[in-house]
């Protein structure tokens, strides 16, 4: 009964399953990228739409429970920050951030019909999948379930509570479906 208790209440839960989300949008930059490789660009509408999950849903929602709540509690349960792995899960927030940046460039350049603007997309974004897939590997398979064996049953408790609270601070009620749905609608098209 308390397994299956902790097994419900547990938030790392919650980030993975966020994690099958970006995934499917990483698919969808994957598939974009190299239809552009093949001379094939997709509607740049479509590609705003990916770049707004990932700032919206992936980094500010997201990135944000792990570098506001997660790792400081993890950090309090002797997880170490520098030359540790919550340090490079920060620095590889901020390499993804960097080319977010660049990709946004990148669409605008081809909003004013620069259309190389297309091949600076489709290469950022192959970065950033490369990226973003690895890291979320790294999070799945070795920092969450180092943080199961540290945090105990009080600070999965308050984890959740400050993962809802984020939530409605940060995106607002309702916000992240709307984000679930702009990634099933974008998987449906390129997947
Ligand atoms: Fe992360
Ligand atoms: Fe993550």
């Amino acid at each position: 009964m308390y397994a299956e208790n902790r097994m419900m209440n547990d938030p790392l839960k919650v980030l993975e399953g966020e994690h099958r989300v970006i995934e499917k949008v990483l698919k969808v930059l994957k598939k974009a990228s190299e239809n552009i490789k093949a001379g094939v660009n997709p509607p740049v509408e479509e590609l705003k739409k990916a770049l707004e999950f990932l700032r919206m849903f992936a980094d500010k929602c997201h990135h944000g429970k792990e570098e506001d709540i997660l790792f400081p509690v993890l950090e309090s349960r002797g997880v170490s920050r520098s030359g540790g792995p919550i340090g490079v899960m920060l620095q590889e927030h901020e390499q993804g951030r960097n080319l977010i940046k660049k990709m946004s460039r990148a669409i605008e350049n081809i909003e004013k019909g620069d259309k190389n603007g297309y091949m600076l997309f489709s290469e950022n974004a192959s970065y950033y999948v490369e990226l973003l897939e690895a890291h979320i590997s790294k999070e799945d398979n070795v920092l969450y379930p180092i943080g199961r064996k540290v945090l105990n049953e009080e600070d999965f408790g308050k984890l959740l509570e400050s993962f809802e609270k984020i939530e409605e601070e940060r995106m607002g009620h309702g916000v992240h479906e709307k984000y679930h749905e702009i990634a099933e609608e974008l998987s449906l098209k390129y997947i």
